[in-house]
């Protein structure tokens, strides 16, 4: 079991498998060239994998592919498949914009993936676009739907923008109610890369706008990230409010990146190169940075709107 020097168990890495993506979201990497290429350095998945069996016989249970978009990354059904055989009985998720979830939705259901998050940040064509900056909101919204046909669990994730999407909270939420599957509304986080001349809304906001409409009570907290609620019909749906310190008290995660550096915390400047111990084969070696990381992961995050984080988000996968 693997316990940091808070007394939390953590028991929960997320992958980022590229920090490429296909779309351009205003708040995350809107600039970035498509020709952009990443650095040589990034980690096979066979030496992905050799960290991965260390950490899950270290106490991980539950592991989380993300980018970039990870679905760009070749063959991920098979690294899939790698870590289902392994581990078959993990929590195995995804985090994605759903692009190519249409027609990958089944090979990644059968390789062994358990569980999706999909990015939907508008329901009208014209402002998706204004997002994401590509005019795909048709092949999400089938994606979505082939994901809830394959057998994956779905949720979805709205960053709610200020003059941008914030007159769909409503429709977003009612979407979701209707494919019976939680939502959770992301507050924008600030970050190095995003467009400059984006606004978040507070999840107060949201849930004072959701709450005109509905009879909504808070649900006890787990060590998600999130809030949950509840209306009258029982629908659950979600508030993760980084802004808010209690968000960091129960972390349970750590990250690694494709280039194969291990994070503590999503705000913090510290990372730790493991790839020269798996390259190695060093299992000792990997097994101390791991216990290294875990000893190192700070209490809570060291980021405000005004002090913004200088890793992007791309290369940790949020
Ligand atoms: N602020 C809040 N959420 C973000 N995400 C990406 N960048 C940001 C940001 N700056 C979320 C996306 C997606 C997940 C990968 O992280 O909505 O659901
Ligand atoms: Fe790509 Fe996700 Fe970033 Fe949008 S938020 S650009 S989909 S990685």
């Amino acid at each position: 079991m693997l316990v940091d020097s808070f007394n939390r168990k953590i028991n929960y890495m997320r992958v980022s498998v590229t920090s490429r993506c296909n779309f351009r979201c205003l708040y995350c990497m809107p600039n970035t060239p498509f020709s952009w290429e990443p650095k040589e350095n990034v980690l096979s998945y066979e030496d992905m994998f050799e960290f991965i069996k260390i950490a899950i016989d270290s106490g991980i249970d539950k592991i989380r592919l993300t980018g970039g978009e990870p679905l760009v990354r070749k063959d991920i059904d098979k690294f899939i498949r790698m870590i289902s055989t392994y581990a078959p009985n993990i929590d195995l998720a995804l985090t994605t914009n759903g692009y190519f979830l249409d027609h990958l939705a089944p090979l990644l259901k059968e390789a062994g993936l358990k569980r999706v998050n999909i990015s939907l940040d508008s329901l009208r064509q014209d402002t998706y676009l204004k997002i994401a900056q590509k005019d795909v909101l048709y092949k999400v919204l089938n994606g979505i739907e082939a994901s809830l046909s394959a057998g994956l669990g779905v949720k979805l994730n709205v960053v709610i923008l200020k003059d941008v999407n914030d007159m769909e909270i409503s429709d977003l939420y009612q979407y979701a109610k209707k494919l019976h599957v939680p939502i959770r509304f992301i507050e924008y986080m600030e970050n190095s890369t995003a467009n400059a001349n984006i606004q978040g809304v507070s999840s107060q906001y949201i849930l004072d706008e959701l709450s005109s409409k509905h009879n909504i009570t808070e649900l006890p907290r787990d060590n998600s990230p999130a809030v949950y609620y509840k209306d009258e019909d029982g629908y659950v749906f979600g508030l993760i409010k980084p802004h808010d310190d209690e968000f960091c008290k129960n972390c349970n995660r750590i990250r690694l990146t494709a280039e194969g550096y291990l994070i503590p915390c999503l705000y913090f400047d510290e990372s730790y190169q493991i790839k020269q111990a798996i390259q190695d084969g060093d299992i000792k070696k990997a097994s101390e940075i791991l216990q290294t990381v875990i000893q190192n992961k700070p209490e809570k995050n060291d980021w405000t709107e005004h002090k913004i984080s200088n890793r992007a988000f791309y290369e940790t996968g949020g």
